[in-house]
């Protein structure tokens, strides 16, 4: 069992989501235990599934040997039920990003754990100190706001609030450091510093397309070839997920009051029309073939 400087053994982690399964990976491979939570078995046994799949990826591209892919997987235990948590040094709560279900799980978790147990939020946007108001432990609540792809993507955002502690800052910024990523710790206002700054960008690109400035692929292409990012603004919109984009506009906002935060109409049709990015199949992109993603005409 793993045990160093920032005195973590056990850590829980809830949601198997996207980027549940992703926090979930990188802290086995780390070597803590890790005990997963979701709300039932066939949600539990899909995350479960896909952790084991991108294991044996990284095996077959012979970044892990046979026994360090069995020690991951034996750190590895998913559940349905909150309270097996009980037992963890720290919870990082990755749910569906819906502050009244958020808050549920904390005020949930506040009773059953010990005082001790520090919690955590993989939320993109919502505000920590609500998380973290009414619990009997405002100064161990804090932010970790992982990126997608998770097992790929070295920072972690480490969101203080004004009643986190300085000794959980500290413990949090060595968990991050032994997950081999990068902490940058911020204060907590919508979007915290990665999202203020990349989602104005993303909403100019759609009001770019709907504006007829360049198809999908020209958006794209422009901003791979002319500026070198490792992918186009559109394409990172279906792989973060159009519906989590536009409650992070929402929430930017409702705080900020500015017009290049609001999400803009073309991005909602698409979530109406139930195209939520790569993980419906449909966004800007098809995914019809996973390898070959075909650019839509909008
Ligand atoms: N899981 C695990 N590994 C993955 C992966 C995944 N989902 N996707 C890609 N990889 C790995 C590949 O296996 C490959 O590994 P290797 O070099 O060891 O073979 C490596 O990443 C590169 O992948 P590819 O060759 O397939 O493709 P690219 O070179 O185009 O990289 C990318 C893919 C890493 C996704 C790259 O395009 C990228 O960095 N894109 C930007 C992603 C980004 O901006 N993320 C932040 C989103 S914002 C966010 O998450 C915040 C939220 O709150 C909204």
């Amino acid at each position: 069992m793993m045990s160093n400087e920032n005195g973590f053994e056990h850590i829980g982690v809830i949601g198997l989501g996207t980027m549940g399964k992703g926090i979930v990976l990188a802290i086995a491979q780390a070597g803590y235990h890790v005990t997963a939570v979701d709300r039932d078995q066939p949600l539990v046994d899909r995350g479960l599934e896909s952790i084991k799949k991108s294991i044996q990826r990284m095996c077959e591209k012979g970044a892990l040997e046979g026994q360090e892919r069995d020690h991951i997987i034996s750190n590895i235990n998913g559940l349905t039920d909150l309270s097996s948590l009980t037992k963890c040094d720290l919870i990082i709560e990755a749910a569906f990003e819906d502050l009244k279900i958020k808050r549920g799980l904390f005020r949930e978790m506040d009773k059953s754990c010990p005082a001790e147990t520090l919690f955590a939020s993989n939320t993109s946007s919502l505000s920590i100190t609500q998380l973290a108001s009414g619990l009997s432990r405002p100064d161990k609540v804090i932010g970790m706001h992982f990126f997608n792809p998770v097992p790929v993507m070295r920072l972690v955002e480490v969101i203080k609030t004004v009643t986190t502690s300085l000794e959980t800052i500290k413990r949090i910024i060595k968990f991050v450091r032994s997950l081999k990523k990068e902490p940058i710790v911020v204060r907590d206002q919508a979007g915290f510093l990665v999202n203020y700054l990349l989602t104005p960008f993303l909403f100019d690109a759609v009001r770019a397309l709907n504006g007829g400035l360049g198809t999908v692929e020209e958006i794209d292409k422009g901003m791979r070839y002319g500026c070198g990012h490792p992918m186009g603004p559109l394409a990172l919109c279906d792989l973060i997920g159009l519906d989590i984009l536009i409650n992070a506009g929402n929430t930017l906002f409702d705080e900020h009051r500015e017009n290049r935060y609001a999400p803009p109409p073309l991005l909602r049709r698409l979530v109406e029309l139930g195209d939520l990015g790569v993980k419906s199949g449909r966004g800007f992109y098809s995914y019809q073939d996973p390898n070959k993603p075909t650019p839509r005409s909008l």
